[in-house]
């Protein structure tokens, strides 16, 4: 083998987090109209739900659902989707220059998370509302009834308190094109006094402020300091968000290696925690809920953007206000499985830090569900490596010394071609290994000693299944006409004396689950 990798005498880095396999719902395009919501599909449900979505968001393995949005929740009114349909306000959605219906809201997203099995992670608006409308929203989402806004929700239909744990104190609001932007300055006086509030009527909440909307803002690093130094005491996580795509990069091998620009944003916040708690000899560490990651080809956004933007500027109202339109329907490659895969490694690598992650989004726009009107819906390449690391990531987070070769990156410099990590259940003796090969010439030979773990049996180890995702064209995709083009197949990966062995081709991601 080229590539050695062991665990002897490694410690294991943290837990598996459950919320580390979350997912995202913004009204945005057809994500929820058309996506998760469509009453005139064939496998519509009493509620409206797409029955065939909901089919694929369980085989997915999502766990908890960030809510309403992404930018469109910084000129969201909560009220406007509650109560009965017909009644329900019209507006237009400034963030996607969209129609909003509000056909759906907090009420009928959480009866979907319920049939998808679902937590929800629910965002509120710092854009053009704050403090009251925070404290309100939370009265009626999770309030006992006896109170005018919890009674409001039962009269809605939802007698029982929704439970909901983890709030989003607003969406890139850094970003200067976020309805409502500020600076670190002003977020951090904000985000305190909501938290503070939040907290004052339910002290069991988890609260996300949030960061700095990519590594490479002219703020990166300041904002997070700010505002986790300001608002230090109530506050429990600070969120990230990153997006990668091939034109985006240099070439396609950086592409490839776009973990490490995810690992270096990782360690900048978690020294901007790290410092915020030291400031305030504090008792608890502020974690990373990484709510919006993955592959998005977002100069077609931009283009689209520019050209309704220029299009707007030869009179006052030309623009249309479409409902539900085809936005950001991202059609993802074999080599975009291959960096999901190689994120979702670096996600569990560091796991002691990022505790939550919602990959973006779930359903039509940058998703890994696609739903045609009125046919079927179907998996995209970058399905796979999420729905496995979902289902069979358990236990412990190990991560391997690695003697591998390397290759070289324009952006990076020299990086090791393959990536790696094990999770091991020692209690059910189940462990799970991800490897990437990001080398986009050669194979590799690996050989993976697995005897370290604790309580592994090495003489009697065994590989339950092994899979890997390759095409010989990285480019191919999965589409309505071919949705199973690109899929797994079987990896022939060999176990003797606690040590696994197989090879990868160039641009494949593997998964190896043993006992
Ligand atoms: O996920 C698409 C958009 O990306 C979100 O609305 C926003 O938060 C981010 O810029």
């Amino acid at each position: 083998p080229d590539t050695t990798a062991s665990l002897e005498g490694i410690r294991p880095t943290a837990d598996v987090p459950r919320r580390l396999f979350g997912s995202f719902v913004e009204h945005l395009g057809r994500c929820v109209y058309g996506g998760i919501y469509d009453p005139d599909h064939p496998t519509a449900d009493d509620q409206g739900f797409r029955a065939d979505v909901l089919d694929l968001v369980r085989e997915l393995g999502v766990t908890c659902v960030r809510y309403p949005g992404g930018n469109f929740v910084s000129n969201y009114n909560w009220e406007d989707g509650t109560g009965p349909r017909e009644s329900r306000p019209v507006r237009r959605d400034l963030a996607w220059h969209c129609t909003e219906t509000n056909e759906m809201g907090i009420d009928d997203f959480y009866r979907w998370s319920q049939r998808a099995g679902t937590e929800i992670m629910l965002a509120v608006n710092m854009g053009t509302r704050g403090l009251k409308a925070a404290l309100e929203e939370l009265e009626y989402v999770n309030g006992a009834p006896g109170t005018e806004l919890a009674d409001r929700r039962v009269s809605n239909g939802i007698p029982e308190p929704m439970g909901i744990r983890m709030w989003c104190i607003g969406n890139e609001m850094d970003g200067p094109w976020q309805v409502g932007h500020m600076t670190p300055e002003e977020y951090a006086l904000a985000v305190d006094k909501v938290a503070h509030a939040m907290k004052l009527a339910e002290s069991g909440l988890e609260l996300v402020a949030c960061g700095s909307s990519s590594a490479h803002t002219p703020t990166f690093g300041t904002w997070e300091r700010t505002v986790l130094t300001r608002a230090y005491d109530n506050l429990d996580f600070v969120s990230c968000h990153a997006y990668y795509y091939e034109r985006g990069a240099r070439n396609l091998q950086d592409y490839l290696a776009s973990s490490e620009d995810m690992t270096g944003f990782i360690a900048t916040v978690a020294d901007c925690a790290d410092d915020a708690k030291a400031a305030h000899d504090g008792d608890h560490d502020i974690a990373l809920s990484f709510d919006e990651w993955g592959v998005w080809y977002s100069d077609v956004w931009n283009q689209q953007e520019a050209e309704w933007k220029a299009a707007a500027s030869e009179g006052l109202h030309p623009e249309p206000w479409p409902k539900a339109p085809h936005l950001l329907e991202d059609i993802y490659s074999a080599a975009d499985a291959v960096v999901e895969g190689s994120l979702m490694i670096t996600l569990l690598k560091h796991c002691d830090r990022v505790r939550s992650a919602s990959r973006a989004q779930l359903v039509n726009v940058i998703a890994p569900i696609m739903a045609e009107e009125q046919g079927p819906a179907w998996r995209q390449t970058v399905f796979y490596p999420f729905a496995e690391a979902a289902h069979h990531a358990r236990g412990m987070v190990y991560v391997p010394a690695l003697d591998a070769p390397s290759v070289h990156t324009e952006a990076y410099g020299d990086v090791d071609a393959v990536e790696a990590v094990v999770t091991w259940d020692e209690h059910a003796r189940e462990g799970l290994l991800l490897v990437v090969n990001r080398d986009v010439e050669a194979a590799h030979t690996l050989s993976v000693d697995l005897s370290g773990l604790p309580q592994a049996d090495a003489a009697n180890m065994r590989v339950t299944h092994a899979m890997m995702l390759h095409d010989d064209d990285p480019h191919r995709q999965n589409t309505a006409e071919q949705p199973d083009a690109v899929v797994p197949v079987p990896l022939d990966a060999n176990a003797a004396d606690g040590r696994v062995s197989f090879a990868l081709p160039p641009i494949s991601w593997a998964a190896v689950r043993f006992s």
